[in-house]
């Protein structure tokens, strides 16, 4: 795994959004996992910029949703899918049928697979946040390095976790998420950490051993894996 560090916030997610925008000028057709939480909202904000400065465009691209909360009603602010419309995709041109969600109101295993045959022999790039537990998308500790997208239940922590994202105290204690194994077919996977609160789980991802104890460590051997962090977050 290479790492990325940056000096500051706002030099964090002007690299992330500049080798963002470089892949898709490359490969307009590029195929996308895309993460929620607050760490990517810096960098979406200048990627909506560069694309309606006309700079970048994500026409021809596809964006998947890594995981999605249980339990939530489908216009609730606070959903997976809402939070990156608001963030991102609202705010460029991916047409409609450009982005792949969940909808969690029928068969949810037959879901989880028909996500997999989607996403097929992988996403070209998969950006990650990290939970303070190590997980990725909803990979709570545990997770195997082989686990494909399905239906899981979330940490305690997590599920304290998620009081930020919403304006209710009806929390999720569960969700659907790409697995370990889903996002390890992906070419490029960057993992995300910005903030003095993600210092210690990126120490031990970067220094702790490989272990389904810290889902993000079972990135490290991915071939093209990226961990982009800012100065708080690497100073442990
Ligand atoms: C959440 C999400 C993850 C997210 C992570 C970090 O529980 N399921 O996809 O990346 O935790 O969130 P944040 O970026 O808000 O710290």
């Amino acid at each position: 795994m290479r790492i990325l560090r940056c000096d500051s916030l706002d030099d964090w997610a002007e690299h992330l959004a500049h080798l963002l925008i470089s892949r898709l000028q490359v490969t307009p057709s590029l195929r996308l996992c895309l993460p929620t939480g607050v760490t990517p909202v810096p960098v979406y904000d200048r990627i909506s910029d560069a694309v309606r400065a006309g700079r970048v465009s994500f026409r021809q691209s596809e964006v998947f949703l890594l995981d999605e909360f249980g339990g939530v009603a489908p216009d609730d602010p606070g959903r997976c899918d809402r939070m990156l419309s608001r963030f991102l995709l609202d705010r460029i041109d991916l047409p409609p049928d450009g982005f792949h969600r969940f909808t969690l109101d029928g068969d949810i295993d037959g879901e989880c697979r028909a996500f997999e045959r989607l996403i097929g022999s992988g996403c070209d790039l998969t950006l990650l946040g990290i939970g303070t537990n190590g997980h990725v998308g909803m990979n709570e500790p545990g997770s195997s390095a082989d686990s494909l997208t399905r239906r899981v239940d979330l940490a305690p922590e997590t599920t304290a976790a998620t009081a930020r994202y919403f304006d209710h105290d009806r929390l999720p204690t569960w969700g659907v998420t790409q697995g370990i194994g889903t996002i390890r077919r992906s070419g490029e996977v960057w993992l995300l950490a910005a903030g003095a609160g993600k210092a210690a789980i990126v120490d031990r991802i970067v220094n702790g051993p490989v272990t389904v104890d810290v889902p993000a460590t079972l990135l490290r051997n991915h071939p093209s894996a990226l961990l982009v962090v800012d100065r708080d977050a690497s100073a442990v």
